[in-house]
């Protein structure tokens, strides 16, 4: 620290200069952007796509709508959104370079490519006008996000009155002892495979501390309300592994 007012935050377990999370986080997902899609899968045998599911059932996409899948990496939010409503449109957002670049051959192969823009931007100061998208998605990044409240903030703004935010995060398990099984498996055997499969340790250590430090899922609710979206809900799944949050700018 070179300050004595300087803000600090986490990166994983460690404590950093705020300044220096999104550089850091940047650093892990480049390293992991050619992997990232294969490692999903793997990580969770499959499991996030069922969880990507039901983020779709809830969000019920629809033509005409226009939507920021914001940390959106490789597209799978944004690609499934525009499977389900063939009249919509949609713009991915993220930090990472590399990670929008496997998502744009990924929508060049499944021809969605004219009705989705990538863009690289940080979800704490989005390039983006005020209320002008339907419908704001973030999945698995909230988490990254150096100051999640500014980014709730941030989702708030470029919404149009009457629009929905969806977050897909991972979350807390209310049973301990499951909580403490959940840890022995993601402490443990996630770094491994990373370093098997990915050949990056470090990377998935972080990812996996990184859940640790996210607020569980009523804390969270509360800062979707303090950024001023109203009707906030959440539900569990998978017992809390991950939680999906809604909320609506009335
Ligand atoms: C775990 S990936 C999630 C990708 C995708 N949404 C999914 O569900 O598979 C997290 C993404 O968040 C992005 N990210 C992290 N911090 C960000 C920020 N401040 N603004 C925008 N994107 C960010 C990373 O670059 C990375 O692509």
């Amino acid at each position: 620290m070179t300050g004595t007012d300087q803000k600090t935050t986490h990166f994983g377990n460690e404590t950093i200069a705020e300044a220096d999370k999104a550089d850091r986080v940047h650093g892990v997902f480049t390293s992991v952007a050619s992997k990232y899609d294969v490692m999903n899968d793997v990580m969770s045998a499959g499991i996030h796509r069922v969880w990507k599911d039901a983020m779709m059932d809830w969000l019920a996409p629809r033509d005409g709508q226009r939507l920021l899948d914001v940390a959106g990496g490789t597209g799978d939010i944004a690609i499934r959104f525009l499977r389900r409503a063939p009249g919509a449109s949609a713009v991915v957002c993220d930090l990472t370079e590399s990670m929008l670049a496997s998502g744009q051959k990924r929508a060049e192969a499944e021809k969605l490519a004219e009705r989705l823009d990538w863009v690289v931007g940080d979800a704490m100061a989005l390039p983006f006008e005020d209320a002008s998208f339907d419908v704001y998605t973030i999945s698995f990044g909230i988490r990254n996000v150096t100051r999640p409240q500014d980014a709730l903030a941030e989702a708030y703004r470029v919404l149009r009155p009457g629009g929905r935010l969806m977050v897909l995060e991972f979350s807390q398990l209310p049973n301990p002892g499951m909580q403490k099984l959940y840890d022995l498996y993601s402490l443990n055997v996630i770094p491994t495979m990373g370093k098997l499969i990915a050949g990056d340790r470090d990377s998935y250590q972080y990812l996996v501390e990184s859940i640790r430090q996210f607020p569980d899922q009523e804390t969270f609710a509360g800062m979707i309300r303090d950024a001023g979206f109203g009707q906030v809900k959440y539900r569990n799944l998978s017992l809390g592994v991950a939680a999906l949050h809604s909320g609506w700018k009335l």
